[in-house]
């Protein structure tokens, strides 16, 4: 019979299609939901709130079984009005912090001591970060974490050391003349692809990383392996991630009254080639 009694689909969008971060979320996905015999419909929701909610809806419409919201933009309204009020199963995972019974995270705030503390230990003092201007609560998280640890060192981030920027190659790209302008030794993107979109930046203004300036990202995409030169991360276990969300929904979607499930994961520093001691 090729034709299931239900359906069995879920919904899961996402921010950016475009960056491999996402992609290896969505592998997880899909490894999980096979196992579970559902299937994902996937959407990338350009950053765009309209499209965002656009996706939303129509999603609802096709009555998907459950919904895993990994872009930033959808309301807490919206959860009510929308999710809520239909009855629909949902998880709300990385860039969307908002109330879930269900949660799933990755300590940001951990990420950004432990990127902070691989500066420090570098001999780096002048450190600027690049991250987007009005951050979602995980990279405000990811912020403070790397706040706390400078801290230690007596070092605090002046409003002209955190050079707001769009979280994209292009936005590292973009960024490029003002984080020069600071004379850092170091620099901490928020994610790897703003890194390597910096990293180009600096390379075309005749400046080379490590030597003159280190730079580490965040995320570890496979990417990271195959620049030059190879760019130092922090590790999140974003296949994982994937993997038991959808896990975590699809249990709620079986079992609609049981307790709130959380998993919290850790990071873990990958040292490659884009940071060294300072000169
Ligand atoms: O690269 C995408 C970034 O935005 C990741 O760091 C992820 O945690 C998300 O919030």
């Amino acid at each position: 019979n090729l034709i299931m009694k239900s359906a069995q689909t879920l919904g899961v969008l996402v921010p950016n299609l475009g960056n491999p971060f996402f992609g290896m979320f969505i592998r997880g996905v899909q490894a999980a939901s096979r196992e579970q015999h559902f299937i994902p419909l996937v959407f990338g929701a350009d950053h765009d709130p309209k499209l965002e909610s656009y996706y939303l809806q129509e999603l609802i419409k096709r009555a998907v079984d459950g919904l895993i919201i990994a872009s930033a933009s959808i309301t807490s309204e919206a959860i009510e009005t929308i999710l809520k009020k239909n009855g629909i199963p949902y998880l709300l995972v990385d860039q969307n912090g908002g109330p879930s019974l269900d949660w799933f995270r990755v300590d940001d705030r951990q990420g950004g001591q432990v990127a902070a503390q691989h500066l420090l230990d570098l001999g780096h003092r002048q450190i600027v970060v690049v991250m987007p201007d009005h951050p979602t609560p995980n990279l405000a998280e990811r912020l403070t974490g790397f706040r706390q640890t400078l801290a230690t060192a007596g070092i605090s981030l002046e409003t002209d050391q955190v050079i707001a920027t769009p979280m994209t190659k292009l936005g590292g790209y973009q960024a490029t003349a003002a984080v020069v302008a600071q004379h850092p030794s170091a620099v901490f993107a928020i994610n790897d692809e703003t890194a390597l979109g910096l990293i180009r930046g600096l390379h075309e203004r005749g400046l080379s990383v490590p030597h003159d300036m280190s730079v580490l990202g965040y995320d570890d995409i496979d990417l990271d392996e195959y620049v030059v030169p190879k760019l130092s991360s922090i590790h999140q276990p974003v296949v994982t991630m994937g993997e038991q969300a959808t896990t975590l929904l699809i249990n709620r979607i079986h079992n609609r009254r049981q307790p709130g499930q959380n998993v919290n994961l850790p990071v873990t520093l990958r040292r490659r080639e884009s940071t060294a001691p300072v000169n």
